[in-house]
């Protein structure tokens, strides 16, 4: 069934040309309609999202779109990749201004399943990458990563796109979602967006807008942190350990800032290193109140 139509202008040539994206609820009718697309001879993107769109999801459209052909954009709070106490209930929902975002964005096609679409009563199975997922937010999340790669697999299943589009932003669950396309043959190709950030540096995230006023302004320590580590490193510094207590001792100078971790690691591995590379992440997690912010750059490196 198609949910609702959103009607957006297109261009304007004095009378308004609308055109409409398509929100799909049912397995079944993505399916049916993206098989069309490929059948036509379509190159299909995928956009793996949970929604509260902004700019860093338009961002990995606007790539999906000058990639492929036709785009769809799945917008569904994954409710196994949250742990018990975590912000499953109140992440925030806001289905309409989605739509229209999405629909300027340029994408064809939503697919915005219910969870017992995604996950009925009898649902048993689930995919784990092992190692990569054991450190970082792997510690402080244990499940997280487990629902994460179950919900991407049945996401590639469902809509198997040439090619799928996921952030920088989320460095960890970007190597082990490629580790998993690998590992099990998978034959869509990850595509990677740069990190879009506010104008003070902070990266944009849909938990953004958890933050107290002061803990906002806070919050724009985590960029500082990572453009002194690349300068350090830039300038010939190869020992983690003299860049990680730096970074340490600059978030910490904010009272707001508790620090879940800060590390340095290969980026496709995420172990940590011994000494800086053009591979080397610096991935931080810290708390600002009760909103935990994840961050990264890439030391010496391209950074998408
Ligand atoms: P979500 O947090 O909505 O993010 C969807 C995609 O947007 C991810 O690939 C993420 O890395 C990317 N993204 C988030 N903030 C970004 C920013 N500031 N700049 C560029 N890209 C950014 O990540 C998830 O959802 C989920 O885990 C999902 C993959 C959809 C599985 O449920």
């Amino acid at each position: 069934m198609i949910e609702f139509l959103a009607l957006s202008p297109v261009f304007d040539t004095g009378f308004k040309l609308y055109r409409m994206i398509e929100v799909i609820k049912e397995i079944e009718k993505i399916r049916h309609l993206v098989e069309k697309k490929r059948a036509e001879g379509a190159k299909i993107g995928l956009v793996p999202t949970m929604g509260a769109i902004h700019e860093g999801h338009v961002s990995l459209i606007k790539l999906a779109c000058e990639m492929t052909d036709y785009v769809v954009v799945s917008v569904f709070v994954n409710p196994t990749q949250f742990g018990p106490g975590e912000d499953f209930k109140k992440y925030p929902r806001n289905p309409e201004k989605d739509m229209r975002t999405i629909d300027s964005a340029g994408a064809h096609c939503i697919f915005s399943p219910e969870i017992s679409e995604m996950y009925p009563g009898e649902y048993s199975t689930y995919i784990t990458v092992e190692e990569l997922t054991k450190g970082l937010c792997g510690r402080s999340r244990p499940e997280h990563f487990r629902g994460v790669t179950t919900v991407v697999t049945k996401l590639f299943n469902i809509v198997d796109p040439h090619i799928a589009v996921f952030g920088q932003k989320d460095a960890q669950q970007l190597a082990v979602i490629r580790k998993m396309v690998d590992d099990l043959n998978m034959t869509v190709k990850i595509v990677t967006g740069s990190i879009v950030r506010a104008q003070d540096g902070l990266a944009l995230s849909s938990r953004n807008m958890y933050l107290s006023g002061e803990e906002r302004k806070q919050a724009t320590v985590l960029y500082r942190s990572l453009c002194m580590a690349s300068e350090m490193a830039a300038s010939g510094v190869t020992e983690p350990e003299e860049i990680l207590g730096k970074v340490r001792e600059v978030i910490t100078g904010q009272d707001a800032a508790k620090i879940d971790y800060i590390e340095i690691v290969d980026k496709d591995r995420m172990t940590p290193v011994t000494k800086i590379s053009d591979s080397s992440l610096l991935a931080v997690a810290v708390w600002f109140g009760k909103t935990r912010l994840i961050d990264n750059i890439i030391l010496n490196g391209k950074n998408g």
